[in-house]
């Protein structure tokens, strides 16, 4: 087999997981992808940083730009914008195809990533940056391609799903809800990208931009968090036999007064019918409804959020990373051309 030389930038939750399975099933991904995958290093802030998953110290850099020179594939899970951007940036044009599950990233500045790596052919893969091991963001770039997405609508924050199904079954508080939730290590680092909505929104307007062809930036995400919902609240949805859930919509609206079709994007809490398949998503988990105009209504569900469910998403990405590398960039998963964005749809519009 050929080596390709892969990159991690960052060992937090989800790098730790990849590099764990990278080692210990790196025989198995050899096998599927073609290629031998040498994991050349490990971008961290602090080499001597205590850690849960033990990782080869030989391995650890904090030299960014060296690491990710001698690379075929990058992999960057550090979350946030800065570096996070100049790194995956510096990759593209170091010709590396690019696996991300940064959703922060994507949702603020995907158009100058994906323009960069339309100018050089190299791929940029972020499966695991919506609702971690499920399958979404192939189904929805691949599988569906042929079709006409009229909708995407589910929860797509575990940890906000956890706190308000612990405030519907056990009739906790908001405050004590979410003091579990941070204790089981469910919200982000910093919990307000959880909990204002913030995450959600991310993800629906990655969604949104695949689905529709376009590009929405979080900015054109209408956007309300769990802050306000209150036990009183849960509890009278619950009387009217409902429960309350933070949902992120992607739609097609109807054409506005010039003729266009619009996509509106949103996210807030809203009350759902005991009946609905959505009512029965529990815990951290995650769900999402696709309609599409000739495959009618798909479900995604499973875990939304952990480490090794991530993990799983961002090795499918470097199988199929590696795959397109030996086929030479062209044929084998995806190419620069499908991430492109196209926008026939001329207007967006948090208008519902
Ligand atoms: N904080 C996110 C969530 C993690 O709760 O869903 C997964 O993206």
């Amino acid at each position: 087999h050929r080596t390709l030389r892969v990159a991690l930038l960052g060992a937090g939750s989800v790098g730790s997981q990849v590099a764990r399975l990278l080692r210990e099933h790196g025989d198995d991904l050899s096998e599927r992808s073609g290629a031998r995958l040498e994991l050349a290093g490990i971008l961290v802030r602090d080499i001597d940083a205590p850690r849960d998953v033990e990782l080869p110290r030989e391995l650890l850099t904090t030299d960014a730009e060296q690491l990710i020179l001698g690379a075929d594939i990058v992999i960057e899970l550090m979350g946030g914008i800065e570096p996070a951007r100049s790194y995956v940036l510096q990759a593209i044009r170091g010709g590396a195809d690019v696996v991300t599950g940064n959703k922060a990233l994507l949702a603020t500045h995907g158009a100058e990533i994906f323009e960069a790596a339309d100018q050089v052919g190299a791929s940029v893969s972020y499966e695991a940056a919506v609702a971690a091991a499920i399958p979404i963001i192939r189904p929805l770039r691949d599988s569906l391609a042929g079709d006409r997405i009229e909708r995407i609508f589910g929860i797509v924050n575990g940890s906000t799903n956890f706190i308000l199904d612990k405030m519907d079954r056990e009739g906790l508080d908001a405050a004590e809800a979410q003091r579990i939730a941070t204790e089981l290590g469910y919200l982000e680092a910093d919990p307000t990208l959880d909990l204002e909505g913030y995450d959600a929104a991310q993800k629906a307007a990655i969604l949104a931009s695949l689905a529709f062809h376009t590009r929405v930036s979080l900015d054109d995400v209408h956007r309300e968090g769990i802050e306000s919902v209150t036990a009183d609240m849960i509890e009278d949805a619950r009387r009217a036999g409902s429960v309350i859930k933070l949902l992120a919509i992607c739609e097609r609206i109807a054409a506005d007064d010039d003729g266009d079709d619009a996509v509106s994007v949103r996210v807030y809490p809203a009350l759902i019918s005991r009946e609905h398949p959505l009512a029965a998503v529990h815990g951290g988990n995650n769900a999402v409804f696709v309609e599409a105009e000739a495959a009618g209504p798909l479900m995604f569900y499973g875990a939304g959020a952990g480490g090794a469910q991530t993990a799983s998403a961002v090795l499918g990405d470097v199988v199929s990373a590696a795959r397109r590398h030996l086929a030479g960039g062209v044929g084998v998963g995806e190419s620069a051309r499908q991430n492109r964005s196209v926008a026939p749809i001329a207007r967006i519009t948090t208008r519902y």
